[in-house]
């Protein structure tokens, strides 16, 4: 079990000190798997008392030394709850950044570590957000997955659409793995397939596709949508303001180009407040 030291963001990569601090909104890390040299997933412990909606994000790190006080603080990053609101940990999908203050010592967390984690959920991916409809589409690049992570072990999200699509766009086939490995337990899930009932994830369509790396579908989803492959692949119709919702998490281009492209379907965009036909978050901050 490595402790949990003081990072600096400049000298994040140095070796750690090994002393134990005191952390404040502190939750302990039950599992580490690792997909590629630049992907992570976790899980940790859960507040008793916290409460999220599917597909909302949370602020999670560790404790920093403050280079000019050097005194200890937290450092932290916006992250998005991959597990479900039903779940009793908490599970996230992680970046690996090599110079990233956080991610340079986060990817190296291991089961016992503790973790930093302000129990206070906010986000626009929620179900909240959108008006009823027949078919939702999660949109994905990247990290970008993990709100969708959370949203498909949702039964509500099978309970509000008759079909729901989730399209994944990586550079490499490796960074499919997650997006992959979870569909592909929905299918042995016991509690979506007792409260939705058997075979529900057949309602789930799977579009992934790779950018850099040979694989089944290549191409960007914006190319292939536009160029209507996407919409034939899948067997639906082009996506219309009556029937279609959808939800966006990626890099901050693709969000834009997928935006516009949705306001050309006929979709406005929605919020908590005032729930229309799509929804956009930022994966990452550019
Ligand atoms: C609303 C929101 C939700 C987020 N959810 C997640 C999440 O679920 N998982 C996650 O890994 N990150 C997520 N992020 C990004 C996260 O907040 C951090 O940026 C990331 O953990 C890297 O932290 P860092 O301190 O190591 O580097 P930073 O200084 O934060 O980032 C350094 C650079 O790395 C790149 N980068 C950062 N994050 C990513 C990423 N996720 N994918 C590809 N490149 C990236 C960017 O170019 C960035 O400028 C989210 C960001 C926002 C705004
Ligand atoms: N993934 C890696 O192997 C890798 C390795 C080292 C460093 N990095 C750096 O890490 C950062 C993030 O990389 P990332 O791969 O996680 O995320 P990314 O660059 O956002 O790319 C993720 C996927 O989204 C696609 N995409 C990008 N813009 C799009 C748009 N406007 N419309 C539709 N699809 C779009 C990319 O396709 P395209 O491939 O066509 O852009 C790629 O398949 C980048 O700064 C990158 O330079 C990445």
């Amino acid at each position: 079990m490595t402790e949990l030291t003081p990072v600096t963001e400049a000298t994040a990569t140095q070796a750690p000190q090994p002393r134990k601090l005191a952390v404040p909104d502190a939750q302990t890390v039950t599992e580490v798997k690792h997909f590629t040299d630049r992907l992570f997933s976790f899980r940790c412990t859960r507040p008793a008392s916290m409460r999220f909606r599917s597909g909302e994000f949370v602020m999670i790190g560790l404790m920093a030394i403050n280079e000019k006080t050097g005194k200890e603080k937290p450092l932290l990053r916006a992250y998005s709850i991959a597990s479900p609101s039903w779940d009793e940990e908490l599970e996230f999908y992680s970046i690996k950044v090599q110079d990233g203050p956080l991610t340079s010592r986060l990817q190296h967390i291991e089961v016992g570590d503790q973790i930093i984690l302000r129990p206070k959920p906010v986000g626009t991916l929620v179900h909240d957000a959108l008006l009823p409809g027949k078919r939702i589409w999660l949109f994905a690049t990247g990290t970008g997955f993990a709100p969708f992570a959370s949203l498909l072990r949702e039964p509500q999200t099978y309970e509000d659409y008759d079909e729901v699509i989730i399209t994944h766009t990586c550079r490499e086939v490796g960074e499919l793995t997650y997006g992959r490995d979870l569909i592909e337990a929905l299918k042995t899930d016991e509690l979506l397939n007792e409260v939705i009932g058997e075979g529900f994830w057949k309602k789930i369509k799977y579009y992934p596709t790779t950018t850099r790396e040979e694989s089944p579908k290549m191409g960007r989803i914006t190319d292939l949508m536009r160029k209507g492959e996407a919409f034939k692949d899948l067997g639906v119709p082009v996506i219309n303001q009556e029937s279609d919702r959808a939800m966006v998490c990626g890099n901050l281009a693709f969000n834009l180009e997928i935006k516009e492209m949705l306001e050309e379907y006929g979709l406005e965009e929605g919020a908590n407040s005032d729930p229309k036909h799509y929804v956009v978050e930022k994966a990452f901050l550019d």
